[in-house]
């Protein structure tokens, strides 16, 4: 598995009139980590991973596999693996799970078939599935294992990354679980390199090794999945964090869920179409101008995150950390 590198990718749906929903990203999928990339919706999360995948075309910037620009490799088999949240619309319906696994195989020659029939079933064990589940069709197994024959299928094309998208939304809560179990055993055998998103924190850190949260079509903060968790430094990962039901409420501050505070906090998202100036936040953020109006500079500037490991896009970020980690990188 190799190295994932966004460099200031942007994407622009829809001409003069329409809208940018990614712009200027900068993240990197190192070599066998997951980067769990999380932000409310519409917040350009699917648009990203469908430009790396190369079904949505860049307006901007590159993305480069390994140092090489994925557009040069046109016409070679696309190196990324996605999963969709849906394994229903992913799988065709009249082909046998093992057949559906075998597509993705490149296995040609002599004695190919017989190698073929020992890879699927090699994969549907290593997916947690009887290996017998090769005859099965999609009609007949559970949304929870359809997840895992996609994921089954996706390590099949030996792929240098994965693309994780929205996984484990469709299936049941009871379902979650086993699903990022499997994603985390996974990982940690084959040192898989993977792009994990979801909309919800509690979900993503469960996986990933690093995170990145996106806002209105840029990275507001990202860093250590550890470092993210207990130190956020942005407002809306504070905001993401409050909502997950744990021990990571006890780091949130009383500013977080002072009510005054929290009627900003729970304003709706912006008009991607017509995104705030300055910081796109400035509209929701509880230590922002609304709030606080002598934060002009919020309305005006648009911050930058620093090349920190752990960077957040906030004229105040340092506010946010714990007395005596200000400055940490
Ligand atoms: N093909 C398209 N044409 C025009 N606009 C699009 C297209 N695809 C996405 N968008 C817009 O781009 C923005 C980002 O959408 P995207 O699907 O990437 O968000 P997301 O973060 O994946 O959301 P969700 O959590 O709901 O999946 C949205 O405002 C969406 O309406
Ligand atoms: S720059 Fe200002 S408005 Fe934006 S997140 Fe930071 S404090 Fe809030
Ligand atoms: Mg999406």
């Amino acid at each position: 598995m190799s190295e994932l590198r966004f460099e200031q990718v942007s994407v622009r749906f829809g001409g003069r009139r329409g809208m940018t929903a990614v712009d200027g990203v900068d993240l990197v999928v190192p070599r066998g980590q997951v980067v769990g990339l999380v932000g409310e919706s519409g917040s350009g999360k699917s648009t990203l991973a469908r430009a790396a995948a190369g079904l949505t075309p860049l307006s901007g910037g590159r993305i480069l596999l390994k140092g090489q620009p994925l557009s040069t490799r046109q016409g070679e088999r696309r190196p990324l693996q996605m999963v969709f949240q849906d394994p229903h619309s992913s799988l065709n319906p009249r082909m046998s799970i093992g057949d559906s696994i075998a597509e993705s195989l490149s296995l040609y020659g002599k004695g190919a078939k017989a190698k073929r029939t020992a890879e699927v079933q090699r994969l549907l064990e290593m997916v947690g599935l009887d290996p017998q589940r090769a005859f099965s069709y999609p009609g007949q197994m559970s949304g929870g294992q359809l997840q895992r024959v996609a994921l089954a299928r996706a390590l099949a094309g030996q792929p240098e990354v994965i693309i994780a998208d929205e996984i484990t939304s469709a299936l049941d809560v009871s379902v979650q679980g086993t699903v990022l179990n499997l994603v985390r055993d996974l990982q940690r055998e084959l040192r898989l390199s993977m792009l994990f998103i979801s909309h919800n924190l509690a979900v993503v850190r469960y996986v990933a090794d690093r995170i990145a949260v996106m806002y209105l079509g840029r990275i507001v903060e990202q860093g250590p999945a550890e470092q993210i968790l207990s130190n956020p430094q942005h407002p809306y990962t504070k905001d993401l964090l409050a909502a997950v039901p744990s021990h990571t409420r006890s780091s949130l501050t009383p500013m977080a869920i002072d009510p005054a505070v929290r009627a900003v906090n729970d304003a709706e998202p912006a008009d991607p179409h017509h995104p705030p100036s300055g910081c796109r936040y400035h509209m929701r953020c509880p230590i922002g101008p609304l709030v606080l109006p002598g934060r002009g500079i919020c309305k005006e500037s648009d911050p930058a995150a620093e090349d920190h490991q752990h960077a957040a896009a906030c004229h105040f970020a340092d506010e946010l950390l714990p007395a005596g980690k200000a400055g940490l990188s």
